[in-house]
């Protein structure tokens, strides 16, 4: 019987975090990082306190979802800016949406007001997860950056806590 987990990633995940991580990196439908990471990469964000949680089945982890700082200014202390990936063999089944929520949970049990993120307008799956996990989509950015060379939109979404 296959089992299901979501938990508070360890610094015993980072090489499994990276690999998810370099998946979305090469499908080029998620962000403007051309460059895949390490292990050690991702260890910073665990040094740095970063909240981390993952998903999966079976002790396999399928998905994390992390919280980086928005900015540097006092006043933003409570907003944070998230990433959410899955493993290509795990999406579409649950995982991003059990790692994200585990993720708005903490974010609220530590105080915070709000979580936001940039989404590519053709990356449908990340703003139904968003839109199912009441995400509201604030607009669009035009030409935000560029792609292997072709201009990107990204659709700016946030999601109050308070
Ligand atoms: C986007 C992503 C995080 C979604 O996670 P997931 O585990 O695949 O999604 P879930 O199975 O948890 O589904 C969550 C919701 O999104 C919907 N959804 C998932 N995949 C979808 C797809 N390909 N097309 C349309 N809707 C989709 C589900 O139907 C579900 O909605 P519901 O609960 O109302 O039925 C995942 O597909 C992924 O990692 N993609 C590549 C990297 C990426 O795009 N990251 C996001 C960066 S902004």
């Amino acid at each position: 019987m296959s089992e299901r987990f979501t938990r508070a990633g360890t610094k015993s995940d980072a090489a499994r975090i990276a690999e998810i991580y370099n998946e979305g990196i090469e499908d080029r439908v998620a962000t403007f990082e051309t460059e895949p990471r390490t292990a050690e990469q991702i260890l910073v964000w665990f040094a740095e306190g970063y909240p981390i949680f993952v998903s999966g089945e079976n002790q396999n982890i399928q998905a994390y979802a992390i919280a980086f700082p928005y900015r540097t200014r006092p006043c933003y202390d409570g907003v944070r800016e998230f990433s959410v990936y899955v493993a290509r063999e795990g999406r579409s089944q649950g995982h991003g949406r059990a790692a994200l929520g585990a993720l708005i949970d903490e974010a609220r049990a530590r105080g915070w007001w709000k979580l936001l993120s940039r989404i590519f307008p053709e990356n449908l799956a990340s703003r139904k997860l968003c839109e199912a996990l009441g995400f509201r989509e604030v607009g669009t950015y035009e030409k935000h950056g560029r792609l292997d060379g072709k201009w990107m939109d990204t659709v700016i979404v946030e999601k109050l806590l308070i």
